[in-house]
């Protein structure tokens, strides 16, 4: 795919060595993973992450995600258990957060924690971003390519819509595997899903034998969880179906009609790809000027639990 700005570069030696030479600096590039874009910058700095926070008008209370090539680099800063390794053997690298106690020699600046305790960390699978962080000395805080609260990005093109030219570099990787972002496991305390994704808690458990819930409620263990999120601007409907030509109807499998404005997250209903399209569709719909989105039922299983907790997030 050719890159139409000249702020998206294809990845080459070139590209690579201005982007090391860039986080080296303090400054931040859009980097693709295999879940969604992320904006990065050095955890080390605090200019770095400083940066972020501004850029992406996050809140201070939000705490961000390290980055790390393997989990020999994150045993300087965060505390490694054996839940821990469980869980990094099976589904390492790869769109699985892991929050675990910071360690008191950690390098990671307070602001990427929000001065909490504890720390996110994550190995990403994507070539790019791996080969990035082979050649650093210190890891990435990324958190997802888009201003707060919106929906997150699935292209190099996603992340310049949202950034134009205040981002310097952004790396096309085409467009993101997984589509939805981390599976986030609080393993602090009984493990805990904070954020649901495509590794389900269902395949969890199966390597963790301990409870898991899934209730996000109780605690809230991340500020950034529970508030308005992943939205597209427009009302989210869940009962019901359009009863107007500028209203969207987001569908999920076969009996539905190719109505122009029905969007189907995948025909053959497999939730794996109904992920991979959910913000897409989003951004498509938002583009095309539909005042309402209304939603068909998407199960609740697998992919799908991650899928409606989006959806429902986005709807607030
Ligand atoms: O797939 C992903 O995880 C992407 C890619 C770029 O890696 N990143 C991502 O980052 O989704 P972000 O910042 O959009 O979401 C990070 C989530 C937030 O909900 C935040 O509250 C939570 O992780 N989080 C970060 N540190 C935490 C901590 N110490 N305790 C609890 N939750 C934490
Ligand atoms: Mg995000």
């Amino acid at each position: 795919m050719k890159n139409i700005y000249s702020n998206i570069y294809s990845f080459n030696t070139k590209s690579l060595k201005k982007t090391i030479k860039s986080l080296k600096q303090g400054k931040l590039v859009g980097l693709p993973t295999e879940t969604v874009y992320g904006l990065a910058g050095n955890a080390y700095s605090g200019k770095a992450v400083k940066k972020i926070f501004k850029l992406k008008k996050r809140p201070k209370i939000n705490p961000l995600i390290v980055h790390y090539n393997n989990y020999k680099e994150a045993n300087k800063d965060v505390i490694l258990d054996k839940n821990f390794f469980k869980l990094y053997k099976k589904f390492c690298p790869g769109p699985i957060t892991f929050i675990l106690k910071k360690s008191t020699k950690s390098k990671i600046n307070s602001l990427v924690t929000a001065n909490l305790d504890t720390v996110a960390i994550r190995f990403p699978s994507n070539r790019i971003v791996k080969t990035i962080l082979k050649l650093l000395n210190f890891p990435l805080a990324m958190p997802s390519a888009n201003i707060a609260s919106g929906v997150s990005p699935v292209s190099a093109q996603d992340v310049f819509e949202d950034f134009k030219k205040k981002l310097k570099i952004i790396i096309n990787g085409g467009k993101s595997k997984i589509g939805i972002e981390s599976t986030v496991i609080d393993l602090t305390g009984k493990p805990k899903i904070l954020r649901p994704g495509i590794i389900s808690s269902n395949e969890i458990k199966d390597f963790l034998k301990i409870t898991l819930s899934s209730k996000r409620n109780s605690k809230i263990k991340s500020p950034g969880m529970m508030k308005k999120h992943y939205s597209p601007g427009i009302p989210i409907i869940f009962k019901g179906k359009p009863s107007k030509l500028n209203h969207a109807y987001i569908v999920f499998g076969r009996k539905h009609k190719n109505n122009q404005n029905y969007f189907n997250l995948s025909k053959k209903a497999n939730l794996r790809e109904a992920a991979a399209n959910l913000y897409k569709i989003l951004r498509k719909i938002k583009k095309k000027g539909y005042k309402k989105i209304f939603i068909d039922k998407i199960p609740y299983r697998g992919p799908g639990l991650a899928i409606n907790d989006r959806l429902l997030r986005a709807s607030k």
